[in-house]
């Protein structure tokens, strides 16, 4: 069984993915990290310009070169190292949307994605999981929320971690985001017809879970699993 989770930055798709995936014994997936570490790799390999704009023929000659993967305790891992900590920072957040824009970069990771499902029920979040890497999946649900309480809730996150940030840079980085994420050519992120739509603006976690875990119940009952 497959279940799409998509939806705008920092609406809390990886919180309920991960609630999800624990309670039902699915295996998690979590694209965003996905195309964060390509984002990474390009920084560190001086292949973003000084404009913003990423380096575009040097990073598809070296695309077959970078492995992404999935350490055993979840974290992203870059050519095997564990880069975790390194792929949540604003500074990777600011340049990862145009990295994921890239035609050839989607390629790669949507073929990525789709082994990783090959044998196990997983629960997957990103942008286009229920449009375009499953949409075939059982379940889709769309997360949204109004935008000033995700900056809030992305704010409160990176300061936890002792990022020096102020709230409107946050929310900067996060118009920009859902902006680029919407608009761009290749796999725009929009709600899948078949999805169902949460907006989380007033849940707490434990709501949204409430809300999420009647989907897979239901879902289930139909399949017969
Ligand atoms: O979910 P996130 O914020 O970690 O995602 C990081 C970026 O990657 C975000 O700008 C959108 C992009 N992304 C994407 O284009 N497709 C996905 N399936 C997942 C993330």
């Amino acid at each position: 069984m497959k279940i799409a989770i998509d939806g705008h930055s920092s609406c809390g798709k990886s919180t309920l993915a991960k609630q999800i995936a624990k309670h039902f014994g699915f295996t998690y997936i979590d694209t965003g990290a996905m195309y964060r570490t390509i984002a990474l790799f390009a920084m560190r390999n001086s292949m973003i310009n000084p404009d913003g704009s990423p380096d575009v023929n040097r990073l598809q000659e070296k695309i077959g070169d970078i492995s992404v993967t999935f350490l055993k305790d979840g974290h992203a891992a870059l050519n095997c190292e564990d880069v975790e900590r390194e792929i949540r920072t604003l500074e990777v957040s600011n340049n990862v949307s145009k990295i994921a824009a890239l035609k050839f970069v989607r390629e790669a990771m949507v073929d990525l994605q789709r082994q990783m499902a090959q044998n196990e029920s997983v629960v997957m979040d990103g942008r286009d999981i229920g449009t375009v890497v499953f949409p075939d999946a059982e379940l889709k649900i769309f997360v949204t929320a109004d935008d000033e309480v995700r900056a809030k809730r992305r704010y409160d996150e990176l300061t936890a971690k002792g990022e020096q940030v102020t709230f409107d840079e946050v929310l900067d980085n996060l118009r920009e985001r859902d902006l680029l994420d919407t608009t761009r050519e290749e796999s725009p992120l929009r709600k899948a017809d078949d999805a169902i739509l949460l907006d989380n603006s007033f849940m707490t976690r434990e709501e949204q879970f409430e809300v999420a875990k009647n989907f897979v119940n239901r879902t289930m009952q139909e399949l017969g699993i």
